[in-house]
C-alpha cells in the first residue's frame, strides 16, 4: 500500500483523459507520473519518465494506439500496460493484449474493477537486474486485516475494545487503521475520541454512485492517535440511507486503502451489521462472566457458525475480567460455550472511564494500566506484524491464552 505506483497516461480525448486521471489520482497508492495527449509522443514520455505502469487509452486512434502498445511493450517489457476502452467486445480486448497489454479495462472505468487490475499488475510487475536476472518489482498489496467487534448485550464493552484496539494499531506508522462505527443510531466511537465529524457514513450513502476514493478519504476523519474514524450519522433519520450494498462497496473501497478496518457494530444484527461481519475476517464476541452474556454468546455461536465462512472467524473476547460481579469463573465460562476464550481484557473501571469522559484512548489517558496492556497485545496479536522498533516492550500482562 505504501508503495507507490508511478503511473503514465496516454489519451487524445480529454472527456475520456479527465476521468481517468481523477480516479487514478485517488488512488492512494497511485502516483501520475506523467499524462499525454498525442500517441506519438508518448513513447518519448515514456522514457523520460520510466514509469512503472502505463494506461494507453484505445478509442481515439486504433491504428495508433495498437502501434503504440507494441512499441511500448518491446522497448519497455518491464513496464505492464493497461488498455481502457469503451469497446469492451472480445475483438478489441483480444487486440490490445495481442499487441501486449497485460490488462484490459472497459472505459468508463470502475473504481473497483481498476483497483483489481493495479494490484494484479503490480504482481506480476518484475525487474531485470543488472546481473540479468528477474526479480518482481513492487509487492502486492497486503491484504486489509478486518474485525469486526460485536457484543453479547448492551454495555459490555465494545466500542471501548473498538475504540483502544484502533488506536493501539494506528501506533504502527506502517499500519492504516480505520474504524467504522456501524451502531448507526446509538454510536458513541466520536465521542470516545472527542472527534466532531464533518462527514459520516450517510455522506457517503448519499454519494455512493460517483463515490471515488478522494471522496471517501475525505469522509473519514483523523484522530491524534493516527486512526480514521467513519462516523454513524449525525441525524437519525439519516440512518434509511444506509443499506448493506452501500457498505459493503464502502468496506470494499476502504480496504484498498487501510491495512486494518474495524467495525464497532450494533447489537440489533441488522442487515448492515451482517455485512461487515460478512466482509471481516475475524469477528470478536465480547462478553462479560455473566449469565446472560454468556448464554447470548452461546446463541451467537450456534447462528453465525451456521453460516457459510463464519465459523472460524470468532473469536471470544472476554471484558472485564476480574470485576468480581459474580461466580463464574473463566474456566466455567469456557465450558459454557464449549471453546476457548481467545482473549481477556482485565476490568479497570478508573482507568476506562476515565478515558472515556477525557475523550482520549486508554494510549493517552492510562497508558500503563492493565486493559491498555492488555488491548495493546491484542492489537499486535490481530496486527499480523511485529513491533516496529527493537523490542523495548514489556510483556508483563499478556493476558492471551489462545
Ligand atoms: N475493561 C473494562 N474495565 C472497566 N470498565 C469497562 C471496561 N470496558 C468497558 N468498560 C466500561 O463499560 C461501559 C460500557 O462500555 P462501552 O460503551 O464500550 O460498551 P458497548 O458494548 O459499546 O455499549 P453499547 O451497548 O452502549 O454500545 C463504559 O462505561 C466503559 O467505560
Ligand atoms: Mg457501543
Amino acid at each position: 500500500m505504501k508503495d507507490v505506483l508511478r503511473i503514465a497516461i496516454v489519451d487524445p480525448s480529454d472527456s475520456t483523459r479527465e476521468p481517468l486521471r481523477n480516479l487514478l489520482l485517488g488512488v492512494e497508492s497511485v502516483w501520475l507520473e506523467a499524462e499525454c495527449s498525442r500517441y506519438e509522443f508518448f513513447i518519448d514520455v515514456a522514457r523520460q519518465s520510466s514509469p512503472d505502469l502505463v494506461v494507453v487509452s484505445l478509442d481515439a486512434d486504433h491504428a495508433k494506439d495498437l502501434q503504440l502498445i507494441q512499441q511500448l511493450t518491446a522497448e519497455f517489457p518491464n513496464i505492464p500496460v493497461l488498455g481502457v476502452s469503451a469497446r469492451g467486445d472480445g475483438q478489441s480486448i483480444l487486440q490490445a493484449l495481442r499487441a501486449g497489454a497485460k490488462e484490459f479495462l472497459t472505459a468508463p472505468v470502475v473504481l473497483e474493477e481498476l483497483l483489481l487490475a493495479l494490484n494484479r499488475l503490480r504482481q506480476t510487475r518484475t525487474t531485470v537486474a543488472a546481473d540479468g536476472t528477474l526479480s518482481v518489482n513492487g509487492a502486492p498489496k497486503v491484504d486489509t486485516l478486518s474485525v469486526c467487534v460485536v457484543g453479547s448485550r448492551g454495555g459490555v464493552g465494545c466500542t471501548s475494545l473498538a475504540v483502544n484496539l484502533g488506536c493501539n494499531l494506528a501506533q504502527d506508522t506502517r499500519l492504516n487503521v480505520a474504524l467504522v462505527d456501524l451502531d448507526l443510531a446509538l454510536g458513541d466511537a466520536d465521542v470516545a475520541l472527542d472527534l466532531i465529524p464533518d462527514y459520516t457514513l450517510a455522506d457517503v450513502a448519499m454519494n455512493i454512485d460517483r463515490l471515488d476514493m478522494t471522496f471517501l478519504r475525505r469522509s473519514l476523519c483523523k484522530h491524534a492517535s493516527g486512526l480514521s474514524l467513519l462516523p454513524h450519522p449525525v441525524q437519525m433519520e439519516d440512518i434509511s440511507l444506509i443499506h448493506e450494498d452501500h457498505l459493503g462497496r464502502v468496506i470494499g473501497l476502504l480496504k484498498a486503502s487501510y491495512s486494518h478496518l474495524i467495525f464497532d457494530l450494533s447489537k440489533r444484527f441488522t442487515p448492515t451489521d451482517l455485512t461487515a461481519m460478512r466482509m471481516s475476517d475475524v469477528i470478536l464476541l465480547v462478553a462479560q462472566l455473566e449469565l446472560t452474556s454468556l448464554r447470548n454468546i452461546v446463541r451467537l455461536l450456534h447462528t453465525l457458525g451456521n453460516e457459510d465462512g463464519m465459523a472460524d472467524k470468532l473469536k471470544v473476547v472476554v471484558n472485564r475480567v476480574g470485576a468480581d460481579e459474580g461466580d463464574i469463573t473463566l474456566r466455567k465460562a469456557e465450558e459454557t460455550i464449549g471453546r476457548p476464550i481467545f482473549w481477556q481484557v482485565p476490568n479497570d473501571f478508573k482507568a476506562m472511564i476515565g478515558a472515556r469522559n477525557a475523550g482520549v484512548p486508554l494510549l493517552t489517558h492510562a497508558p500503563k494500566s492493565k486493559t491498555q496492556v492488555s488491548i495493546a497485545a491484542l492489537a499486535q496479536a490481530l496486527s499480523g506484524r511485529g513491533p516496529q522498533e527493537p523490542a523495548k516492550k514489556e510483556r508483563r500482562g499478556f493476558f492471551s491464552f489462545k
